[in-house]
């Protein structure tokens, strides 16, 4: 009996008096480690594996019903953990607490949305914004987006997606930062910090999500859900980097991955899961799974049937079900009967959840995400779309510009604005638009601001404005043609706003051919024959491949998808109200046969094939073997010169650093920004290493005529790698430092050595 009565101390007392009081994990005094073992203590098997299922809501036709009154019963007795996609705002997800707290334990709700470039107000897309260099401009943007989203009821993102990428045929290429690990690292940690904002229970903040872990974003030829091959140093090396930063940042939850890598289902690979990420890493938050991919495995070949795939997912480390239904059917009997999944692991999933849970402050307040009054305030911000202007502008990549046609002139007599793209709204957003796919109610032709409206409203009032469509996006309908031929002929100078559809990037939208789709390049070679000046407007979520246009029209703006704030940033750079200061965040091939093609690939033995001189070397018969436009370039309407550059020493060991120092002249007539981009190449390893990888760089502002100091500084870190044993660290030797304005575009030279 004594023995019983101290088992019960020990447990937490749960007799009836005790009861009465507030229970443990209610008492917002206790620890919150303290707060969740009291409350795992309480639960039962089935509510348990509740925290470890989640639905979706019934945002389309094909998603189960979740007002479906059976779902309404499982929530009610605490059987679902989360739910994503809930469209309605405060008044929806206050319903669904309200369900919630119905349940036996009153466990509040996790709410999910993909919340990946603004929620109302809607950002560039994260590739188009990783092209600004800007990691302020980006953070607010996360920040933004996630003052939006919690005033709705929204506490968790499915964002951000942190895949290196380096094939644009993949449509998600768009949702993540480019090819470079050390500039998607950064990214990655301003997303994450500006999700989550400065406090775990910022009530103006969200949980942010590393995605999708791992190497979803090395897609066999750029078919999405491929299966992914590489050497587990290429993983290391470059793509699991920006989610090793995110982890660091405290980022609250991953994602693993519908592919496969190396034969394993990213889902149900313990390496990934319990080895790196929760093991080495220390990860402390909780792996969802990507939509479906626990009962995927059952089509990769990987498990039999939805409880062999449950089992193995959460062996592996897969601690949240999103939708395969597999945890709430099968983990019971898993555990109990078939003893396959031992409680411990259960246990440990639920723990990471809950610990969530109280982090957000969920279990003091369930609504504290539900206020009406702030949903409204923070819907209907005018600095938001202020913050989205300006972002969109810095997004903006000045390709090419020959005899400075651009900027142009607000009195210009006459433009004509050409293209398929000009009078649309929607088609700004892109691809994963909370405003398209969630909010009937937002009237779009005023809340988006039109490439037309834009310029329209910036030019002088006695300027005219011609417009013509051409053609549309896809199709071979040239009927529109003549309008647009007699439209240029009338104007001073043309711009053309052409590109891809809003759909073409994106989830499922990878493309075998990514040219300009339709008849859009001939529409511009019927305009350039008009003999006018014209400036191409490229509107994508991805590089594209354009060559006659590169070659042929003298003013090129990639202006990929800018959001609700589209037409104000493109005549802010047309008209040169914003100079552009935008890099690419990722190679743009000229073939798709070059493809992969990225900057910080290896020299091979047998480098530096020309157009001409390929044999033997290695090259192509029909393409160079270079890009048609660099990582990390970018123009400005000024000129930078780059000079003095010196190394505070030539020689360095392990815990000494060199400072590497150079000044920057804005040479030209405007006031402009420059990223100074410093690069380094360890020229001998153990194994070999890249011709040159990005390891810092500086965004300055220089006003016209001046000159600053940008210095750099070099530490062990900055030359360290996986080697063939996949230890990381740095090796003696000697490295070059080049400092570029892009990758290509090397100004300054020089090397030091490691002892
Ligand atoms: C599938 C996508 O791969 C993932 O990124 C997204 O978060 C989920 N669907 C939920 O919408």
């Amino acid at each position: 009996m004594k023995k019983i009565f101290i088992l019960s101390l020990i447990a937490g007392c749960l007799c009836a008096a005790c009861e009465q009081q507030t229970p443990r994990y209610l008492d917002t005094t206790v620890s919150i480690d303290n707060r969740v073992e009291d409350l795992l203590k309480r639960m039962t098997l089935a509510e348990k594996i509740g925290q470890l299922n989640q639905y979706s809501d019934d945002v389309s036709d094909s998603y189960p019903m979740l007002r479906n009154d059976y779902y309404v019963q499982e929530i009610k007795e605490g059987k679902v953990g989360s739910l994503l996609n809930i469209t309605g705002g405060t008044k929806r997800v206050r319903e669904y607490q309200n369900l919630a707290m119905q349940s036996r334990l009153k466990i509040p709700l996790l709410i999910g949305l993909d919340v990946v470039h603004g929620y109302k107000t809607t950002f560039p897309t994260p590739l188009a914004e990783a092209a600004s260099w800007d990691l302020d401009a980006i953070k607010l943007s996360a920040r933004i987006a996630a003052v939006e989203a919690s005033a709705t009821g929204v506490n968790w993102t499915f964002a951000p997606m942190v895949d290196i990428c380096r094939d644009p045929r993949w449509g998600r290429i768009m949702e993540g930062a480019g090819e470079d690990p050390y500039l998607a690292s950064l990214i990655a940690v301003a997303r994450v910090q500006g999700f989550q904002g400065d406090k775990a229970d910022a009530v103006d903040g969200i949980m942010a999500c590393a995605k999708h872990f791992a190497a979803y974003g090395a897609a066999l030829a750029g078919r999405d859900y491929n299966s992914v091959d590489m050497s587990l140093r290429t993983l290391w090396d470059t793509y699991l980097p920006p989610f090793k930063a995110a982890c660091e940042a405290n980022v609250a939850t991953f994602m693993n991955s519908f592919n496969d890598l190396n034969g394993i289902p990213a889902t149900g690979s313990r390496y990934l899961q319990r080895d790196i990420l929760k093991g080495q890493w220390k990860f402390q938050g909780f792996v969802v799974s990507d939509w479906g991919s626990i009962g995927e495995m059952i089509t990769h070949g990987y498990a039999k049937n939805s409880k062999d795939a449950s089992a193995k997912a959460i062996l592996a480390g897969n601690d949240m079900d999103m939708e395969s239904y597999g945890y709430i059917r099968f983990l019971d009997t898993l555990v109990t009967d078939d003893k396959i999944v031992d409680i411990t692991v259960v246990d440990d999933a639920v723990r990471r959840v809950l610990r969530k849970k109280f982090e957000i402050g969920l279990f003091d307040d369930p609504y504290r995400y539900c206020d009406e009054e702030r949903e409204k305030a923070a819907l209907n911000n005018p600095e938001h779309a202020k913050a989205a202007r300006s972002m969109a502008a810095k997004s903006i990549v000045l390709l090419k510009n020959d005899n400075n046609l651009l900027p142009l002139s607000k009195s210009t007599k006459t433009v004509g604005f050409i293209g398929p793209l000009v009078k649309e709204h929607k088609q700004n957003l892109g691809a994963w638009s909370i405003v398209d796919v969630f909010m009937s109610d937002v009237n779009c032709e005023e809340f988006i601001v039109s490439q037309w409206d834009g310029v329209r409203q910036r030019m002088d009032a006695d300027s005219k404005l011609l417009y013509a469509k051409g053609c549309e996006i896809e199709g071979d309908d040239t009927s529109g043609f003549a309008e647009a031929i007699a439209v240029a002929r009338q104007s001073d100078v043309v711009v053309l706003s052409i590109g891809e559809s809003k759909l073409m990037t994106g989830e499922a939208r990878s493309r075998s051919d990514i040219s300009l789709p339709g008849v859009q390049e001939e529409l511009v070679k019927a305009i350039c024959a008009t003999g006018k000046p014209v400036v191409v407007l490229i509107n994508t979520g991805r590089p594209l491949i354009f060559n006659w246009v590169a070659d042929n029209v003298p003013a090129i703006l990639y202006t990929w998808w800018l959001g609700s704030q589209a037409g104000n940033a493109i005549a802010d750079v047309l008209f040169g109200d914003v100079n552009p200061s935008a890099k690419l965040p990722l190679t743009f091939p000229r073939s798709v046969g070059q493809i992969p093609l990225y900057y910080n690939h290896f020299n091979t033995g047998r480098p530096g094939a020309t157009d001409t001189d390929y044999v033997f070397k290695s090259g192509y018969m029909d393409v160079r073997t270079s890009p048609r436009f660099a990582f990390g370039h970018g123009l400005s309407y000024t000129d930078f010169q780059y000079a003095d550059l010196k190394l505070s020493k030539k020689t360095m060991n392990s815990s000494e650093q060199i400072t590497v120092s150079l000044n920057v002249t804005n040479t030209g007539k405007y006031a402009g920004e420059e990223v100074v981009q410093l690069y380094l190449r360890d020229r001998i390893g153990s194994v070999v290493r890249p011709v040159k990888e990005l390891k810092d760089f500086k965004k300055i502002h220089l006003q016209a005529g001046e000159t600053k100091l940008v210095e750099f500084v070099i530490t062990n870190d900055k030359l360290c790698f996986y080697n063939d044993l996949l230890q990381y660290g740095s090796e003696a030797g000697e490295f070059d430092v080049m400092i570029g304005s892009s990758s290509e575009d090397i100004r300054l030279g020089d090397a030091f050595e490691l002892k």
